[in-house]
């Protein structure tokens, strides 16, 4: 890996014409609104509503009202120059109990036509982790005929929104869902078995394929792509065991996604890893041509490296590992979350998905940070802290683009302090402040500093 300028001092870094300068939010996340127009209860309503899932008992009933302000946010976007907005669209919204709802998806159209008078690329996801309930209720992501309600789903949407997004993500993060959701259960549904995470995985990328094809036909000017949080993993120390650590979740994070869906087969190493967990008879003759066709973009979300060694001490939770792998915290500074800043995962990230899986055009589709921001009595939101993280990693991304990855835009996480799944409202990963109360938004120090970059299309 080569090594970075020290980023807080460079200046001057210019970006491509045309970069997407974005920010990003997921419905359940911001909307609120929850039972408006029809809406049927998600995962998330049902998980949030069991005791001690989530802290403070919090739920995203109100979240940021997104639902019925999003008129006051687009003009919000507009303030700062925002040249693209990523949202993510409630399947419960659009489909509850399988029904095509047009009051739903009334309240995409006018966001989507909101975000184009005021100059601003739409961004759609279309699954990020609000699954309806009553598709939980018949098995969910373990259920393979998903993939057809997805594909219906899509259709619904596209039908709709088509003329007018101008990228799709079919999924957000489907390591999440399955590892998450099926695996440690710590995100919605809460289960905890590791052979239902890996068929959720399979189900969730054959779902994405489905997708992919009816997006290609209905929508044929729009990028279509997948947002995955593929990560750095990296060995604790030098050691043949600590690197086979690496090798095993890198696999279960990073190429048990990227390739099927890029080079069109399952790592064999990852099958024998796994192979005391499932037999892999969830995957079907012509599933990884689905899986594997064609996509313009990928979506990367970037938060912190992971670093691993070899351990006999039991599970390394959400991993199937067999408790043959420990995590260990990179040394550095952390965010609010815990996370370690280091920007230098995301640049090699960026490098290592070009070099193994060819010249790919992508976008960092998440990044971003959560502190504990203030207002202070004067109306202000000072956080230095997320100047210099997103400084950082601009700069990382930028360095990678000189070194020959086809990068083509970056969505900060995010627009609005928002509910952040299982932490509640306890973390602020905002360019926005969000007064939970009242509902008020103040431009944080970060916002400004950001409409200054993208003014700039570039830093200093
Ligand atoms: C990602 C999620 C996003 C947000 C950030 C902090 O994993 O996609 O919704 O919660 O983490």
């Amino acid at each position: 890996m080569s090594t970075l300028v020290e980023p807080t001092t460079a200046t001057g870094l210019r970006f491509p014409a045309g970069f997407w300068w974005g920010a990003a939010t997921a419905a359940y996340q911001v909307e609120g609104s929850v039972d408006a127009d029809g809406r049927a209860p998600s995962i998330w309503d049902t998980f949030a509503a069991v005791p001690g899932r989530i802290d403070g008992g919090h739920t995203g009933e109100r979240a940021c009202d997104h639902y019925r302000r999003h008129a006051g946010d687009v003009d919000l976007m507009a303030r700062l120059g925002l040249t693209a907005y990523r949202f993510s669209i409630s399947w419960p919204r659009v489909l509850p109990g399988g029904r095509l709802n047009s009051a739903g998806l009334d309240f995409y159209d006018r966001l989507v036509d909101d975000l184009l008078a005021a100059g601003i690329t739409p961004t759609a996801t279309l699954y990020h982790w609000d699954l309806p309930q009553a598709l939980e209720d018949e098995g969910g992501w373990l259920n393979r005929s998903i993939a057809d309600r997805f594909a219906d789903y899509t259709a619904a949407v596209a039908g709709r929104l088509g003329d007018r997004v101008g990228m799709w993500n079919t999924l957000n993060e489907p390591w999440c869902s399955a590892f998450l959701g099926y695996g440690s259960g710590g995100h919605a549904p809460g289960r905890r078995d590791y052979a239902a995470a890996l068929t959720a995985a399979h189900h969730l990328l054959l779902a994405h394929g489905r997708a992919a094809e009816v997006l290609r036909a209905t929508c044929p000017d729009a990028q279509i792509s997948i947002a995955v949080n593929a990560g750095c993993v990296r060995p604790h120390t030098d050691s043949p065991a600590d690197h086979d650590a690496a090798r095993k979740i890198d696999g279960l994070l990073n190429r048990i996604f990227l390739d099927p869906l890029l080079l069109g087969a399952y790592p064999a190493d990852v099958q024998a890893d796994t192979a005391a967990v499932s037999d892999w008879s969830f995957v079907h003759a012509g599933d990884l041509e689905t899986i594997s066709q064609p996509i313009d973009a990928l979506g990367v979300n970037y938060y912190q490296p992971d670093r691993v060694s070899f351990s006999t001490e039991g599970p390394a939770d959400p991993y199937p590992t067999g408790g043959s792998v420990a995590f260990h915290q990179t040394p550095g500074p952390v965010t609010d979350m815990g996370w370690t800043i280091d920007e230098t995962g995301l640049h090699s990230l960026l490098l290592r998905i070009t070099r193994d899986y060819g010249p790919i055009p992508l976008y960092v589709t998440e990044n971003g940070a959560a502190f504990t921001d203030r207002v202070t009595p004067a109306g202000a939101v000072h956080d230095p802290d997320r100047i210099d993280f997103l400084r950082r990693h601009f700069t990382a991304a930028h360095q990678a683009i000189q070194e020959g990855v086809e990068l083509r835009g970056y969505f900060v996480w995010s627009l609005l302090d928002n509910f952040e799944w299982a932490f509640g409202y306890t973390k602020r990963f905002g360019l926005i402040h969000v007064d939970y109360e009242t509902q008020q938004r103040t431009l944080k120090d970060s916002a400004l500093w950001y409409s200054s970059v993208i003014a700039a299309n570039g830093l200093g």
